[in-house]
């Protein structure tokens, strides 16, 4: 049966990305025999440009009726100065928020040939495989009141509240716990608990789920820490669990140890797997339309989708491998580049991983 994709491109790097990441969809397609209907919509800045509006009623519309959405990123100084409310980055939370896309998968893992690329000491990185599980439709990015500055004794005062249900917590713990089932059965869950009624919640919550699942070992730790073991010692993660902006953050920090958070896909699924994929960066306006952005984490998110929404393993893995067979041939755009390496742009790059899927 047809299935339906719509892609939206965004802003800055986002269409050189998205372009490539289509590319190698359609060689996919083609290999593997998928049927696939690819519809184009705008969001974010592109939206606003074209609608006045950063996610238009008519793309939110048509957001519902596909099987899965692939994203480039949104966002730039160009709309940095609207009011808030009409922003790049509300439309895309507008999305997920309506979309119900809670469960928000962000792999880091190292690939061996890009060990000297990280920041980090080989030893301390070499083999890192951990799935960060963020929850994407609640927390503070959501709390109300919003947006609100108010005038406290004469002083300016502005708000963010983190609030979390118990039924937010309850459905992404068990994507974290899933997931570890298919990995290596370890989770951690990430909160503030010595300070936040919301963690503290979390937690309890966390470790009521953790009762049906024997099998995978839970731990709790503190944000903080977190942040810190994860640069001293990001091999005793599996899956980290964690809330909306902890997950955001930690994210970004854990790219770094596999090099570039030009490497990071991410899926964004509602409890039907129904997702949207995208890189786990930002616009990255400073080299936006010079054919210098790393398309391998959005060509990645590619690959998450033809596994978590499609179910098309082989597919999944073909680009997976594909993507590894590049590097293996020494292609490095600027974010993952080492000596002796051969430095291409993003095209070079997409062409290279269409390629090599060809060639499997
Ligand atoms: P960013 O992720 O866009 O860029 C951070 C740094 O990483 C920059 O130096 C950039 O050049 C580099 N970088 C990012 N992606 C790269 C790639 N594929 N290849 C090579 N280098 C890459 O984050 P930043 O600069 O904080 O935000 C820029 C804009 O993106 C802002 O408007 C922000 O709001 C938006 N943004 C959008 C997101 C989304 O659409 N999901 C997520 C994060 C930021
Ligand atoms: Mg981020």
């Amino acid at each position: 049966m047809k299935k339906k994709i719509l892609v939206m491109p965004g802003d800055g790097i986002g269409p050189e990305i998205t372009r490539e990441a289509v590319k190698v969809l359609e060689q996919a397609a083609q290999k593997f025999s998928l049927d696939f209907e690819l519809v184009d919509g705008e969001l974010g800045g592109a939206a606003i440009d074209k609608h006045g509006v950063p996610l238009a009623d008519t793309t939110l519309a048509l957001a519902r009726e596909v099987d899965a959405i692939l994203l480039g990123a949104v966002g730039g100084p160009k709309w940095d100065t609207l009011d808030p409310a009409i922003r790049p980055e509300r439309g895309l939370l507008k999305l997920r928020s309506e979309l119900g896309l809670f469960g928000n998968l962000r792999p880091a893992l190292l690939y061996p040939q890009l060990a000297e690329a990280s920041s980090l000491k080989p030893e301390v990185v070499s083999g890192l495989d951990i799935l960060i599980v963020r929850e994407l439709t609640g927390g503070i990015y959501f709390g109300t009141p919003r947006d609100t500055v108010i005038l406290d004794n004469g002083e300016r005062m502005a708000y963010d509240t983190l609030p979390y249900k118990e039924s937010e917590i309850r459905r992404i713990a068990k994507v974290g716990f899933d997931m570890a089932r298919l990995r290596n059965k370890k989770v951690c869950s990430v909160d503030k608990a010595n300070v936040l009624a919301s963690s503290r919640l979390w937690r309890e919550v966390v470790n009521e789920v953790a009762k049906d699942y024997p099998d995978v070992e839970l731990s709790h730790m503190y944000v903080d820490n977190a942040a810190m073991q994860l640069v001293m010692a990001p091999k005793q993660f599996d899956v980290i669990v964690t809330e909306n902006m902890f997950g955001d953050i930690l994210s970004d920090q854990a790219s770094m140890l596999t090099g570039s958070i030009g490497m990071l896909p991410s899926a964004s699924l509602d409890s039907n797997n129904k997702g949207m994929y995208e890189p786990s960066h930002g616009s990255a306006p400073d080299i936006a339309g010079q054919n210098l952005a790393n398309p391998l984490a959005t060509i990645l998110s590619v690959s998450m989708m033809l596994r978590y929404t499609f179910n098309q393993l082989a597919a999944a893995d073909a680009i997976e491998q594909a993507v590894s067979d590049v590097l293996d041939q020494g292609l490095r755009t600027g974010d993952i580049f080492s000596e002796g390496m051969r430095k291409v742009g993003t095209v070079e790059m997409g062409d290279a991983v269409v390629a090599a899927l060809a060639k499997l």
